[in-house]
């Protein structure tokens, strides 16, 4: 197996690494707080289970998710938005946990993007296989706050783009701790990730979570 496991008992010292303009990766930055993080991600979905979204075309989306947040991002034969309540039970979605909202805070400023409040937070939920087509973060209202990515559990290949679909994609690998945040001149960089493989990580076994932090409104 090649899964790193020293990745995960001994993270990387903490760095930044840029990716491509108003874009970088914050290596290991949410590792020390990752515990913390899984331990929220249960107490969401105890109340917002995990569900496989449909594309607006009728694709069921092979990533799991849910959102907590005062907005949640939805995707159905009406097209992909923002809703206050989760659909499945009427009920607003559970409220976004402060270590969320701290590591988020924290995460943009690192990058250069002070003063970031996400007001949602998608939690995407990867299996072995799972993975994300290229796509751009492009339903929220204003476009300058910049989107804050989170990676718990097993490593993913992380794609990234340009602005356009067919723009040549870097393939990054993104393992536990690791954050993303893309802004300004990258923030509607087309990305996506690659089919995940199989590993045993030891907080998350079979699983990779993936918190992605959002100023909707
Ligand atoms: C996303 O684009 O919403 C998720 C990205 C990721 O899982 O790393
Ligand atoms: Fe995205």
């Amino acid at each position: 197996m090649t899964f790193d496991l020293f990745d995960d008992l001994l993270p990387e010292t903490p760095h930044t690494e840029p990716l491509a303009a108003g874009a970088v990766i914050l290596r290991a930055f949410a590792h020390a707080a990752a515990p913390a993080l899984l331990e929220a991600v249960a107490r969401i979905t105890a109340s917002a289970p995990w569900r496989h979204l449909v594309t607006p075309g009728g694709q069921r989306m092979s990533v799991a998710m849910t959102n907590c947040g005062s907005f949640g991002w939805v995707s159905d034969a009406r097209g992909y938005r923002y809703e206050p309540a989760d659909p499945l039970s009427g009920q607003p979605w559970p409220a976004m946990p402060e270590p969320f909202r701290t590591l988020a805070a924290e995460a943009a400023q690192a990058a250069g993007f002070a003063g970031f409040a996400p007001d949602a937070c998608l939690v995407n939920r990867y299996l072995p296989g799972t993975r994300l087509s290229l796509h751009q973060d492009r339903d929220e209202r204003d476009l300058r706050a910049p989107i804050v990515s989170v990676s718990l559990g097993l490593p993913a290949t992380f794609l990234f783009g340009g602005l356009q679909r067919t723009d040549r994609t870097a393939r990054v690998r993104l393992a536990h701790g690791d954050v993303v945040v893309w802004g300004g001149p990258s923030r509607l960089a087309y990305h996506g990730v690659a089919p995940l493989a199989d590993g045993d990580h030891p907080l998350c076994g079979h699983e990779r979570i993936n918190l992605t932090f959002r100023r909707a409104r």
